[in-house]
């Protein structure tokens, strides 16, 4: 790879809630000492790039998303030390780490609010946050979070005024208007980066800033700071990845990723699209939205997940059409019921009806598309889920390690787990979990791992052009990822049957083809080069001559 490229360029990223990963130290909640533990199975997993999510002292009201202090460690998980400890390992086992950075908004128990709601009306210190006394202000700006809440305002008796909050009502919105914010917050950013971290995701970069008249997302006032960040972050002389989390249609998050602003940022609506197209059996809506996101953005910078922490996210209609989102509430078997919010609140696997083949299939195509695709601790094991427990907590139950008690992730008692370990049907962490999965050469897990040793194997994937190529077959996907040394050639079918058809390969005429997870040989490039999928099949071939050898274990 060139050497002009920063790292972040094609990295796979592994997302992990700590508290939820691994216990170390026998108290029922996952922290740094036991994912520390963990770090050689990642790097066996083959994964580059760690995402925690937020590991801040909070009350907890909203998965650490609500932040007391930006500065420390949740004592659950531990102290500045032992973040240390875990980030030096990472580090010397070649991965990563990249902290969510919650910009848009605290908890309601932060020093700064308790500090403002005391202070007298029009002081700095009130207006570190967004306060009326009117609450049908910014009235054009939606609720997010429509299941828990009324408004985006609540009255708080003490200050006699209302403030807002773009989420919950426990978190307070931020006031970026007022420049001691920006500062502040431009000063948690130093001081993680003085502690050696890689790089943020952001959490809800679109709501910084807000103007009445808008729906109040990615106001120029936002970008203007955002540019702010990105100066103060390359002023570090180091690549510092900023990763951002804009919920929009692809044009509206591009401009994120101006050149001096954010260098990466998720692609959503793709996330819809893959859902929808395995739902419907059709790509045609896929292929454009493909098309779209590359011509919105110069090189791979869409971060590419399926699942993650929160609900498969389907928007109200602004994010995606209608008719996508009534093709997945249909076509996926879980997909109808636990509605929360904007989307589905359900894992991969049984969104999937537990079908490995669909989750090679979808995993198969983000692995192989422009971008760093993002995978879900768990997901490499077709994982479960609780679909009672409260808000988002049926997708972020302990990892499943071995068949032991607790599914070896916590030697605590049952009821101190942080959340209960899977039982379900289909998903009992005595056979869904990495120690049984490694011993099965046809698991899951194994499969993951030998993709990603493919993807790492094949620069084109990670910074290669992409074309899509002309297929008769309305379920089948086919694209070409290409450098000048390297041609990939990808072809899946979304659906529940086998898809046979031709390709047009005359522009590799008479060149060798072989597939790339085992190395057989397919017939020379040709006109009518024919395809045969398995129901939900997907395959990588390399086109030409390549020196890339690919290790049959
Ligand atoms: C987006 C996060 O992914 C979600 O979990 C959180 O609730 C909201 N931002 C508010 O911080
Ligand atoms: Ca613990």
């Amino acid at each position: 790879m060139s050497q002009t490229m920063p790292w972040w360029t094609g990295t796979v990223i592994y997302q992990l809630i700590v508290r939820s990963f691994a216990d170390g130290n026998g108290d029922g909640i996952g922290d740094f000492k036991g994912l520390a533990s963990r770090l050689p199975y990642l790097r066996w997993l083959g994964v580059k790039t760690l995402w925690l999510t937020p590991t801040y002292p909070s009350p907890l009201r909203d998965g650490g998303y609500d932040i007391t202090d930006f500065k420390d460690i949740h004592p659950d998980l531990g102290d500045l030390a032992s973040f240390h400890r875990f980030l030096t390992a990472a580090h010397s086992q070649g991965m990563r780490v990249i902290l969510d950075l919650v910009l848009n908004h605290t908890s309601d128990l932060h020093p700064w609010f308790q500090r403002a709601r005391w202070a007298p009306k029009g002081s700095t210190e009130r207006d570190v946050y967004v306060w009326s006394d009117d609450p049908s202000r910014y009235s054009d700006a939606p609720v997010l979070f429509r299941h828990f809440e009324a408004s985006n305002w609540e009255w708080d008796p003490v200050a006699e005024q209302y403030y807002l909050h773009r989420f919950l009502s426990h978190q307070p919105d931020l006031n970026y208007a007022n420049p001691w914010v920006q500062e502040a917050m431009l000063e948690v950013v130093d001081f993680w980066l003085e502690r050696g971290v890689d790089g943020f995701r952001l959490d809800a970069v679109p709501f910084l800033f807000e103007e009445e008249g808008t729906r109040c997302e990615g106001l120029p006032e936002t970008h203007a700071f955002l540019r702010r960040l990105r100066a103060r972050v390359d002023a570090m002389g180091r690549e510092v990845l900023l990763l951002g989390e804009a919920i929009q249609p692809v044009q509206e998050a591009a401009p994120y990723l101006a050149k001096d602003e954010l260098h990466g940022a998720f692609n959503f609506v793709l996330t819809a699209h893959l859902f929808a197209a395995v739902a419907s059996g059709s790509t045609r809506q896929l292929g454009d939205c493909l098309n779209e996101a590359e011509h919105a953005v110069d090189g791979p910078r869409w971060a590419l997940p399926l699942r993650n922490h929160d609900e498969l996210w389907l928007g109200d209609g602004h994010l995606i059409p209608d008719e996508v989102i009534q093709s997945i509430r249909v076509g996926l078997p879980q997909g109808q019921g636990h509605w929360l919010n904007w989307g589905i609140n359900r894992r991969l696997a049984p969104l999937l009806n537990g079908d490995p083949r669909s989750n090679r299939l979808l995993h198969g195509l983000i692995y192989s598309l422009p971008g760093m695709p993002c995978l879900y601790y768990g997901d490499e094991l077709g994982m479960g889920d609780w679909p009672g427990l409260r808000d988002r907590d049926p997708n972020r139950t302990p990892m499943a390690w071995t068949p032991a008690r607790n599914g070896g992730f916590s030697s605590a008692p049952d009821p101190l787990l942080v959340l209960p370990p899977i039982t379900a049907p289909g998903y009992d962490y005595r056979v869904v979990n990495v120690e049984v999965q490694k011993q099965l050469p046809g698991s899951l897990l194994n499969w993951h791992r030998r993709m990603l040793t493919c993807r790492r194997l094949l620069p084109a994937l990670a910074h290669g052009s992409l074309q899509l190529l002309p297929c008769s077959h309305p379920g089948a996907l086919v694209y070409v990822r290409a450098t000048e040394a390297m041609t990939v050639l990808v072809a899946g079918n979304v659906t529940a049957a086998g898809a046979s058809f031709s390709l047009d390969l005359t522009a590799w005429e008479g060149l060798r083809t072989r597939e790339v997870m085992w190395g057989c040989e397919f017939p020379l490039a040709s006109r009518e080069w024919f395809v045969n999928l398995s129901p939900y099949g997907i395959n990588w071939w390399l086109i030409g001559e390549v020196d890339t050898a690919v290790p049959v274990s």
